[in-house]
């Protein structure tokens, strides 16, 4: 691997795969309860073939790459003149001189010596207590999809019967509570006050995100500053919390964790907001769930909300839920006929472009893992925009 390789020849997913396997393989064994059936409902979305796109992990642990050997950070115009690194062994002038099989790619176990010149005893522990957080994220996520299975009454999820389906409401809840159990004692474990902190609110978010969505009356769902509000407690506060709780693991000063979490929040929104777009452009075929999702659920997001500004009977339908018969057809129409779908894509590009901004902010490197892991997020939030499901 080159660094002027092009982005073609470069997949994130790719970078980060056995590590992926790694971290499915400990979830697999953190989810395990004592009680069959919770057995079972636990450990349901993380069995091989039903673990989703990881889009989480995936950011996290390239995240973690981006920001392994900065060089020490000086912060403009403050005292803080950051860390010297090369105790650590992850200074520049250390670098390994094998870029294309980084440190952690290896089975690294602390007590696997490589012969690799960046490997450390403390940067392998930095970097397993980072992968400890990447499934933290991945446990959190999943708890609140099969949550969510349940307020949406969802029959799929990932391809196969969503598990209030399979195994009723009752159980989902309850494997989805054990679920946040298993990962709050995880989080405990890795002692770090701030990362509990950080995670502890994303909770919050995620319930509150939600109850906004399920409560709000009529200015509020029609409001585009409420739905964007909605969008980060439901969507992007979990990656964005999470994406600067691997640079506080990784001992970053502030102002990088700061770009970390700024980077995962516009991916988020960008996610969010395309996701609202394919609900509109997407076929049920590609999309693995029903088209025209959220008007059926009476749910107004960023396309119609723009398309209202053009034909304004569309509030009507907004504030009535879209429950009279021929109200989904109609809204349907004026964002068709309106720039909706058109803006709504130019907020995701927005979004992107910012995220892609704040890595482009990261402290300067010239450690070849850490400049492909930055592009390989960058590339992540540029994919973003033209995925179709
Ligand atoms: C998917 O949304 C759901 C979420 C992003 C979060 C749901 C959060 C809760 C149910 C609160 C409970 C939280 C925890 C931590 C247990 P969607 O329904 O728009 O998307 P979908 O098409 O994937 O179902
Ligand atoms: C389920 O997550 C869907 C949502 C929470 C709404 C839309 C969000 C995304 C499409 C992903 C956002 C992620 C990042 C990292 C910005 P999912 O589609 O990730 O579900 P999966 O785990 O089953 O693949
Ligand atoms: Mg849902
Ligand atoms: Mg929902």
């Amino acid at each position: 691997a080159s660094m002027v390789e092009d982005d073609a020849s470069l997949d994130p997913f790719a970078l980060v795969a056995d590590e992926l396997d790694l971290l499915a393989n400990r979830m697999r064994s953190m989810v395990r309860a004592e009680v069959p059936k919770l057995a079972t409902a636990a450990e349901y979305f993380f069995r091989l073939g039903a673990e989703g796109k990881r889009f989480r992990p995936t950011v996290l642990l390239l995240m973690a790459s981006s920001l392994s050997s900065v060089e020490p950070f000086a912060c403009p115009g403050t005292s803080c003149t950051g860390r010297d690194l090369s105790a650590l062994g992850t200074s520049s002038s250390s670098m390994p001189s094998s870029p294309s099989s980084p440190p952690w790619s290896s089975s690294s176990s602390l007590s696997s010596l490589s012969s690799d010149s960046s490997s450390s005893p403390i940067a392998d522990e930095r970097r397993s207590r980072q992968q400890r957080l990447a499934e933290i994220t991945e446990m959190i996520h999943v708890a609140s999809l099969l949550h969510d299975d349940v307020l949406d009454h969802a029959s799929t999820r990932r391809g196969v019967g969503s598990l209030n389906y399979v195994m009723g409401n009752k159980l989902a809840v309850l494997a989805g509570d054990f679920l946040l159990a298993r990962a709050s004692s995880a989080l405990a474990s890795l002692r770090n006050v701030e990362v509990i902190e950080l995670l502890s609110q994303v909770l919050e978010h995620l319930v509150t995100g939600e109850t906004m969505q399920m409560t709000a009356d009529s200015r509020e769902c029609s409001s585009m500053d409420n739905y964007m509000k909605k969008t980060f407690f439901k969507t992007a506060s979990l990656i964005a919390n999470s994406c600067k709780a691997i640079a506080i693991l990784g001992e970053q000063p502030a102002p990088v964790a700061a770009l970390a979490y700024e980077y995962g929040r516009h991916l988020g929104l960008a996610f969010q907001v395309v996701d609202d777009v394919l609900d509109f452009t997407g076929s049920s075929m590609t999309l693995g769930k029903p088209a025209l999702n959220d008007l059926s659920q009476g749910i107004a997001t960023a396309p119609v909300l723009f398309a209202a500004e053009e034909f304004t009977g569309m509030y009507d339908l907004i504030w009535r839920k879209f429950k009279r018969e021929g109200d989904v057809e109609q809204a349907l129409k004026w964002v068709q006929q309106s720039n909706g779908i058109e803006r709504a894509k130019q907020l995701a590009l927005q979004h992107s472009l910012a995220a892609i901004a704040a890595l482009e902010q990261l402290p300067q490197s010239d450690v070849e893992h850490v400049l492909i892991s930055r592009r390989a997020l960058s590339m992540l939030a540029r994919h973003v925009l033209t995925r179709s499901k």
